[in-house]
């Protein structure tokens, strides 16, 4: 079997920073009740006439020099993103087009939060195939084009931003193993109810608010840390590895307390926890996508850890991947 591994990432964070502080004057709510229920300080926003690819792109030139890699050495490009620029085309499309991959096939992923680790796992199986040698994965949101900025149960916890990685073929370590796992039932935890097939926008579907995301955070708080910890265990289990191995895990970031209490679950101590919540809060797709490229920028990611990405999310989906880098 061929080892597949990520050679090149890359982020993009749009300029705009909103405080908590800033958020004061919009909601009512405190500094100290987003900091301490979930460890954001800020966040980034889009500019007015900046939409997801924007973002991609960006994150995709960077990730694709890390790499060493040109453009038209790309054999696909997968985008996870639930807030793409338009319903279609595609979010890939447009990267490739600016960036111009001029070899490589494109299609987006919808898997929320999870869109990641599920567009990394889907990538290593094209090259493990045979089928492409180098695949870019990009994790891309505008959430705050869905944000209902009037409702303090959720726009405290969202931004903006893009991650993205090259997967190839390596000699060494490489993904060793993944896991993902869904559960639609629960879909009405965390959605957006109009602006698809079922409730295309109207008058009533704007006046209701309905094209922004509505949440029941506190039963998604309780999921997310069981079903992260979970998916944690499976992968590691599936790489033939215990929590003990882990150099650094790079988790969805939606809640530092979701995050501590999964770490706690696997006795994993907090130097091993890679965070960029506070700076960024929740960017769905792109948060995984994000941390590790910062992680690996900052230098807490050396050659020969083993690196675990876990996310949860809206769906809901769920997904982990273990890494020897
Ligand atoms: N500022 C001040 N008070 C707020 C607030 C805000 N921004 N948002 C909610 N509150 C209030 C609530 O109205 C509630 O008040 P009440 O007791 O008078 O009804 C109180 O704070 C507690 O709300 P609760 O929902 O129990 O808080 P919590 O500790 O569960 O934290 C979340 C709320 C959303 C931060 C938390 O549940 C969470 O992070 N859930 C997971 C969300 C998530 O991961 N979503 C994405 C999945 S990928």
């Amino acid at each position: 079997m061929k080892k597949v591994g990520i050679i090149g990432v890359g982020e993009y964070l749009p300029k705009k920073v909103l405080t908590n502080k800033d958020l004061e004057k919009m909601v009512d709510t405190s500094d100290e009740w987003i900091t301490t229920r979930t460890g954001i300080k800020q966040r980034r926003l889009v500019a007015k006439n900046e939409a997801a690819s924007d973002l991609a792109i960006k994150a995709s030139y960077q990730a694709l020099e890390d790499a060493r890699l040109k453009p038209e050495d790309l054999d696909l490009i997968i985008v996870a993103s639930i807030t793409g620029d338009m319903p279609f085309p595609s979010v890939s499309c447009l990267v490739q087009n600016a960036i111009g991959a001029k070899k490589a096939a494109c299609f987006d992923i919808s898997a929320a939060c999870a869109g990641f680790v599920y567009a990394v796992t889907i990538a290593k199986q094209f090259i493990e195939s045979g089928l492409y040698k180098n695949v870019l994965v990009v994790g891309v949101e505008v959430l705050s084009s869905v944000t209902d900025w009037k409702d303090r149960n959720t726009c405290v916890l969202f931004g903006d931003g893009a991650g993205a990685a090259v997967l190839s073929q390596v000699k060494s370590g490489g993904i060793l193993s993944s896991y993902l796992g869904s559960d639609g039932s629960k879909k009405d935890l965390l959605y957006i109810p109009a602006g698809g097939s079922r409730l295309p926008v109207s008058k009533e579907t704007i006046d209701n608010r309905m094209h922004y995301i509505k949440m029941q955070g506190n039963e998604l708080f309780k999921l997310a840390v069981t079903l992260m910890a979970e998916a944690a265990q499976i992968a590691l289990k599936k790489a033939g590895l215990d929590c003990k191995d882990i150099d650094l895990v790079i988790p969805h970031q939606a809640n530092i307390r979701i995050i501590m209490a999964m770490a706690k679950k696997l006795k994993l101590p907090e130097d091993k926890i890679y965070l960029n919540i506070a700076k960024y809060g929740n960017m769905s797709s792109a948060s995984t996508a994000t941390a590790l490229c910062e992680a690996k920028k900052e230098g807490r990611i050396k050659k020969g850890d083993i690196i675990l990405l876990d996310a949860f999310g809206a769906g809901l989906v769920w997904g982990a991947c273990v890494i020897k880098w």
